[in-house]
């Protein structure tokens, strides 16, 4: 059997493109990494590829966002992706680019949604007086952050929290549970429709969390 192809579109650093990348070495991810996508051609995240594996384009370099999108669109259909992920990519995807890959293309969002939708998630965590916290993938809809919730890893907040310590804390957590529902998706059990996500053809009403052992439990 061909394994899955994993496109990764990624704006900065990178560290979870970087924890995909370790699962499909260890052998724990049965996937191929197909590209990296990027509108920042000096993104640290396009050095963890091998240059053959590299896009990139500056949106300003583009008449307009459809013609950007439009060229990132082609590439990714080009790259055979079955599966498109959002990992730190900090742009707003257009409704014309969704539509083209619905159903598989997932995002990976700090903190527990549909709380704290946007940027500055931690802060915002620690303001409401939040007791816990967490890291989310979703399917990616037009709507910022608003699809459908597959999976969440929590932790709880403590006094002691400040929003660079939860930043840490909950990447931590992104680096185990965008793995995991990776592993789902290349093994054929993850859908998406009329807004709800599928395991096994079952609706999710409730998003599967990740256990110690780094296992999506219902
Ligand atoms: C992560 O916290 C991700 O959830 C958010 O942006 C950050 C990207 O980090 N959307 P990295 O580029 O994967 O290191």
């Amino acid at each position: 059997m061909t394994s899955s192809r994993i496109a990764v579109l990624a704006s900065g650093r990178g560290s979870n493109l970087q924890a995909l990348l370790d699962a499909i070495a260890a052998g724990t991810l049965q996937a191929q990494l197909v590209g990296v996508f990027c509108d920042r051609p000096g993104a640290p995240a396009l050095l963890r590829v091998p240059s053959a594996l590299r896009w990139s384009a500056r949106p300003v370099d583009f008449p307009d966002r459809d013609g950007y999108e439009q060229a990132l669109g082609d590439a990714l259909a080009a790259s055979g992706a079955d599966w498109i992920v959002c990992a730190g990519y900090m742009r707003i995807l257009g409704a014309a680019l969704v539509a083209r890959f619905s159903g598989r293309m997932l995002n990976i969002h700090p903190s527990l949604l549909p709380r704290h939708r946007g940027l500055h998630t931690h802060a915002a965590a620690l303001a409401s007086g939040d007791a816990e916290h967490g890291a989310s993938v979703h399917f990616i809809i037009p709507e910022l952050d608003a699809g459908a919730v597959i999976a969440q890893a929590r932790l709880a907040i403590s006094p002691q929290d400040t929003a660079d310590s939860l930043a840490a804390r909950v990447l931590a957590l992104e680096h185990r549970l965008l793995p995991a529902v990776l592993r789902l998706a290349v093994a054929g059990r993850l859908a998406e429709r009329g807004g709800t996500a599928l395991v096994d053809g079952q609706p999710m009403f409730t998003p599967l969390t990740l256990d110690s052992h780094d296992r999506l439990m219902p």
